[in-house]
C-alpha cells in the first residue's frame, strides 16, 4: 500500500540545519576528537550527514536499542540489541539520534553509557517533540522542534518504510 505523504521539513532545510550543527560542533570541539555514536536504525542517515560536516577528527560507532513495550508507547526499559564495537573510555562522545519523543530511550541510555567512562558525553538530536516528553532529557544540539505528529524520512520509518526519504514527511490519514 502506498500512503500519501506531505512534506514537513524539506530536504534543503534539513541539510542546511545539519551543516549548521556540524559547524557548531566543530567549533565546540576544536583541538579535540569527536566519537560519534549512531543509534540505529533511525539515526543512521542523520549521523552520517552530520559526520560529513564536522571538521575535527571523527570516529564513529553504532548501537541498536529496542524498547520493551508495544509499537506506539515505549516502556522506558531499553534492551541493547547491538552494542558498540569500540571502547568509549576517555573519548568525547556525541550521541546522534533521529528523534526525542517521550525521552525514555535516551533517559535510560545516557546513564548506561556514562558508566563506560567517556571524557564527555553529549546528545545531538535531529528532531524533538517537546509536547510528548515524559521524562527529562538534555539535548545539547538540536535540529528542529516539531509538533506532535508521526514523522518519517531521513532515517525515520513507518513499518520499516520511508527511511530513505531525503526530507521529513508526515503520513496523511
Ligand atoms: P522515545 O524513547 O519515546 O524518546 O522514543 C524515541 C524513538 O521512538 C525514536 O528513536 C524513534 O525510533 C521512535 N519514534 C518516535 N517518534 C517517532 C516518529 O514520529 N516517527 C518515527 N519514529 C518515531
Ligand atoms: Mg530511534
Amino acid at each position: 500500500m502506498q500512503e500519501k505523504i506531505s512534506v514537513l521539513i524539506p530536504e534543503e532545510k534539513v541539510n542546511a540545519k545539519i551543516k549548521e550543527l556540524g559547524e557548531q560542533i566543530s567549533r565546540d570541539y576544536e583541538g579535540k576528537e569527536v566519537h560519534l555514536i549512531c543509534i540505529l536504525k533511525g539515526g543512521a542517515f542523520f549521523a552520517c550527514e552530520l559526520a560529513k560536516r564536522i571538521t575535527v577528527p571523527v570516529s564513529i560507532d553504532f548501537m541498536q536499542v529496542s524498547s520493551y513495550g508495544n509499537a506506539t508507547s515505549s516502556s522506558g526499559v531499553v534492551r541493547i540489541v547491538k552494542d558498540l564495537d569500540d571502547s568509549m573510555e576517555g573519548k568525547h562522545v556525541i550521541i546522534a539520534e533521529d528523534i526525542i519523543d517521550s525521552g525514555k530511550t535516551l533517559h535510560y541510555l545516557i546513564p548506561v553509557l556514562e558508566k563506560r567512562n567517556p571524557a564527555s558525553i553529549k546528545l545531538c538530536a535531529m528532531l524533538n517533540k517537546p509536547d510528548r516528553r515524559e521524562v527529562e532529557v538534555k539535548i545539547d544540539y538540536l535540529g528542529f522542534d516539531i509538533p506532535d505528529e508521526f514523522v518519517i524520512g531521513y532515517g525515520l520509518d513507518y513499518a520499516q518504510k520511508y527511511r530513505n526519504l531525503p526530507y521529513i514527511g508526515v503520513v496523511e490519514e
